[in-house]
């Protein structure tokens, strides 16, 4: 198929490379990057800003008010809530410890996906999320589902961080990773899981772009 159009599921848990290589593969594609994680983060982020607990209702009304946009900048993808920029406050550690939380509603994640297929109706799209092979888009020309082992996904979480000024603590982090993991996977609606689908890429030990020529060949063979 015209690579132009394709679009591309990649699943996976916490800090398993997904948005690292989704980002290169759309830039090489010329096709669209959507980060669902993120849109998740924001709605989260609405929920601890405006003290709305898990009152769906509540978020789902802020978010329609203040909708969730993407835009680019020299150093990444940004993200808005409507004119405000919420880049760097959806990454803080105050919303990475509640976002399990909210992503488990289920009004929420219906409100998302239905803007997510919106986002991904025209094709020319890699998105990487828990649930886009599964639920989002089960009809995506390829899906992927990419895992790597908790102490490494901890440890590339941990020097993102200090890139981007947080600090952390590297077994703090492996014990929120993994409790993350257990959220993510148990929750009743939308859990984590690879689609039947879907090709499982375990990335522990393998390069960045190893991985992303991997994903590539696999696209061009649909
Ligand atoms: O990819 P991330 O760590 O930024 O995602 C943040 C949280 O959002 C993660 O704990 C699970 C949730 N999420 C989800 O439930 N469904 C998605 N499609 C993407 C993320």
């Amino acid at each position: 198929m015209n690579l132009k159009n394709i679009r591309i599921a990649i699943d996976g848990p916490a800090s398993s490379g997904k948005s690292t290589v989704a980002k290169i593969i759309a830039k090489d594609f010329g096709i669209i990057y959507l980060d669902t994680g993120a849109m998740y983060r924001a709605a989260t982020y609405i929920a601890l800003n405006n003290d709305l607990g898990e009152d769906a209702t509540a978020i789902i009304a802020l978010l329609k008010e203040n909708p969730i946009a993407f835009g680019n900048s020299l150093e990444g993808q940004l993200v808005y809530l409507g004119e405000v920029d919420v880049t760097d406050a959806i990454r803080q550690n105050d919303v990475t410890n509640n976002v399990s939380k909210i992503s488990a509603i289920a009004e929420i994640r219906e409100y998302l996906v239905e803007a997510q297929r919106e986002i991904a109706s025209h094709g020319g799209i890699v998105m990487d999320g828990r649930d886009i092979g599964t639920v989002v888009l089960p009809d995506a020309e390829l899906k992927i589902f990419l895992v790597a082992s908790v102490d490494e996904r901890a440890e590339r979480r941990f020097k993102e961080n200090l890139q981007k000024g947080i600090e952390t603590d590297l077994d703090t982090l492996k014990v929120e990773i993994a409790e993350r993991d257990r959220k993510d996977s148990t929750r009743k609606v939308s859990p984590l899981k690879q689609a039947e689908d879907a090709i499982l890429l375990d990335t522990t030990g393998i390069s960045i772009s190893d991985v992303v020529a991997k994903i590539e060949n696999y696209a061009k063979e649909r």
